[in-house]
C-alpha cells in the first residue's frame, strides 16, 4: 500500500500571538515543524506534502527541497486543508496519513501503527485516540452502545453531553486516498464557517464503513501547540527524553533538571554533564569529559577528555584533553589544539593555539596563529584591530610572552621568542630573542636549545 504524508501547517495560530509562523518557532533548537517531518518522512518514498498558508512562503524556505507545498488561501479548515494536496497525490498513492504540524512530539513508531492499522482495516480510515480528563479543546470521541466510532464531534458544537466524553481526537489520520478525494467535497460547513475533517468519521459511518481507532500510548505526544505555555510544555517533554536518551548511552547528568542539550548535539561516553549546561546546535562532545556546571556550548566540536567549566564556547573547536575556564570566551574559529590550557578571563576569537600551549589569565587572542608549546603570559593581547581592519598575528612554537604584553598586528614572534613583562611590541621579534620595553627592542639573543 503506497503512502503519501500530508503535515497541516496553514493555521494563522492567532494564540501564539507572534510575527513569525508558528511552526518555526524552536523546540530543543529546532522548528517545531521539523519534528513532524522528520516523523513521516521515513514513512513514505514522496517527500511530505506541506500544506502552507499564512506566511506560507516562509515555512517553504525554511523546509526547501525536503518538501512538497500546497498552498490554502484562504484556511477554510482543516479538510479544506487536506483538499489542496490532491492535485500533488492524487494517483500516486493508495493511502494518505494526516498530520498537524503542530504536534512534534508524536513519534514514528505511533505513525507507525497507525498505519498498519489502516493496512488491516476493511474500512477506509483509522485514527488516533487518547483519554485524558483534560480535554484540552480536542474534539471528542463518539461511541454507540457497541463501542463502534460513530463521530467526532468539535468542541466548538458540542453539546453538554458530549464535552464529558474523555476520548479525545489526537489528530492524526490514515486514510485510504481514492475514498478520501470522493469524499473530501461531501463535507459541510460547519457552523463555526469551517470544513472540518473531523466529518469524514461520521461520513465514513453512514455509509457503513468501518472506522478503527488506535489508542496513543503516551498521552505525552498529543500534546499540540497553540500558545506559548504549550511551547514550553513541550520544551520540558522533549528534554526530558534527550537527557534521558543521553543517560541511557553513558552520559552522566548530575541535574537533568537544569541541563539543555538540543536535539542534534552528540555525547561521548562517560562524559559529565554538571548542572545549568547548555548544548546548542551542532555541538558534538567527545568521551570523558567534564562539562559545566555554568557553561553554553553552541555549534562546536569538543574532543575527548575535556574540561569546560562556567565558559561560553560558541563555533570553536578543542581538540583532546583541553581545559577551560573557569569564565573563558570562545569565539567563531577558535580553535585549540591537544592539551591546551585556556584559564580564566580568556578570550580567543578566529586564532589556532597550537598543541600543549597555555594560556593562564586574563588574555584575549584574536586573529592568531600561535604555535605549540607557547606560554602567553597573564594579560596579553593581541592589539588585532587598527580601527579599519583585522591584522594577523603569529607566535612560534615555544615561545614566552611575558605578562602584560601588547602585540600591536599584523607582528610575527619567531620561535623560541621571548617577551619581558608589559611589552609593547610593533615589530617582528627574530627567532630566539628577548624584546622588551615600548615600543619593544630585542635586547637578546639565547641559544637555540637554552632558554
Ligand atoms: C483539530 C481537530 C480536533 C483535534 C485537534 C488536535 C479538526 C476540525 N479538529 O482541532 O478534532 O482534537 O486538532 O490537535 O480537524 N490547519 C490548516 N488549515 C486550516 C485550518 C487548520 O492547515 O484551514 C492546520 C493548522 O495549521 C494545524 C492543524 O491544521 O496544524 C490543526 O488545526 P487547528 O486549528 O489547530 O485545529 P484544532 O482546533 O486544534
Ligand atoms: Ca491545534
Amino acid at each position: 500500500m503506497r503512502l503519501g504524508t500530508i503535515v497541516l501547517a496553514a493555521g494563522k495560530s492567532t494564540r501564539m500571538k507572534t510575527a513569525i509562523p508558528k511552526v518555526l518557532h524552536r523546540l530543543a533548537g529546532k522548528p517545531i515543524i521539523e519534528y513532524v517531518l522528520e516523523a513521516v518522512s521515513p514513512l513514505s518514498d514522496l517527500p511530505p506534502v506541506v500544506v502552507v498558508g499564512y506566511q506560507g512562503e516562509e515555512v517553504q524556505k525554511a523546509l526547501g527541497e525536503r518538501a512538497q507545498f500546497a498552498f490554502q488561501e484562504p484556511q477554510l479548515g482543516t479538510a479544506h486543508a487536506v483538499a489542496q494536496t490532491q492535485p500533488l497525490l492524487e494517483g500516486k498513492v493508495e493511502a494518505v496519513l494526516i498530520t498537524y504540524a503542530d504536534m512534534p512530539l508524536v513519534t514514528r513508531e505511533t505513525l507507525l501503527a497507525l498505519y498498519e492499522a489502516q493496512k488491516h482495516n476493511p474500512g477506509p480510515l483509522s485514527l488516533l485516540t487518547f483519554s485524558s480528563q483534560n480535554s484540552r479543546g480536542f474534539g471528542r470521541i463518539v461511541r454507540n452502545s457497541k463501542g463502534e466510532v460513530q463521530a467526532i464531534v468539535e468542541e466548538a458544537v458540542a453539546s453538554p453531553e458530549q464535552l464529558s466524553i474523555q476520548e479525545l481526537n489526537v489528530g492524526l489520520y490514515c486514510v485510504r486516498a481514492d475514498w478520501l478525494w470522493d469524499t473530501l467535497p461531501r463535507i459541510t460547513l460547519s457552523q463555526k464557517g469551517e470544513y472540518f475533517l473531523t466529518d469524514l468519521v461520521a461520513l465514513a459511518v453512514k455509509e457503513g464503513l468501518e472506522v478503527k481507532t488506535v489508542s496513543l500510548a503516551d498521552p505525552v505526544e498529543a500534546i499540540g501547540i497553540n500558545h506559548r505555555a504549550h511551547l514550553a510544555e513541550a520544551e520540558a517533554v522533549l528534554r526530558e527524553r534527550i537527557n534521558t536518551h543521553w543517560m541511557l548511552e553513558g552520559v552522566t547528568i548530575l541535574d537533568p533538571q537544569s541541563t539543555y542539550i538540543e536535539a542534534d548535539v552528540y555525547l561521548g561516553q562517560d562524559t559529565v554533564i554538571y548542572p545549568n549546561t547548555y548544548l546548542q546546535g551542532k555541538t558534538v562532545i567527545g568521551q570523558s569529559c567534564t562539562i559545566g556546571p555554568n557553561t553554553l556550548i553552541r555549534d562546536s566540536q569538543i574532543g575527548s577528555k575535556c574540561q569546560i567549566v562556567f565558559s561560553v564556547v560558541e563555533r570553536a573547536v578543542l581538540e583532546d584533553e583541553v581545559d577551560v575556564g573557569p569564565f573563558a570566551h570562545l569565539r567563531q574559529g577558535a580553535h585549540l589544539a591537544r592539551g591546551v590550557h585556556m584559564g580564566n578571563f580568556g578570550e580567543v576569537k578566529n586564532s589556532y593555539l597550537g598543541p600543549g600551549t597555555k594560556m593562564g589569565h586574563f588574555s584575549y587572542i584574536g586573529d592568531a596563529t600561535i604555535g605549540a608549546g607557547v606560554n602567553i603570559g597573564a594579560g596579553t593581547i593581541t592589539c588585532n584591530y587598527d580601527g579599519e581592519k583585522k591584522n594577523p598575528t603569529e607566535v612560534g612554537d615555544g615561545a614566552f610572552i611575558g605578562s602584560d604584553t601588547m602585540l600591536v598586528a599584523p607582528v610575527k614572534l619567531g620561535e623560541g621568542a621571548r617577551t619581558g613583562a608589559g611589552a609593547v611590541v610593533t615589530k617582528d621579534i627574530p627567532p630566539h630573542c628577548l624584546a622588551v620595553g615600548v615600543p619593544a627592542r630585542v635586547i637578546r639573543k639565547f641559544k637555540e636549545t637554552g632558554g
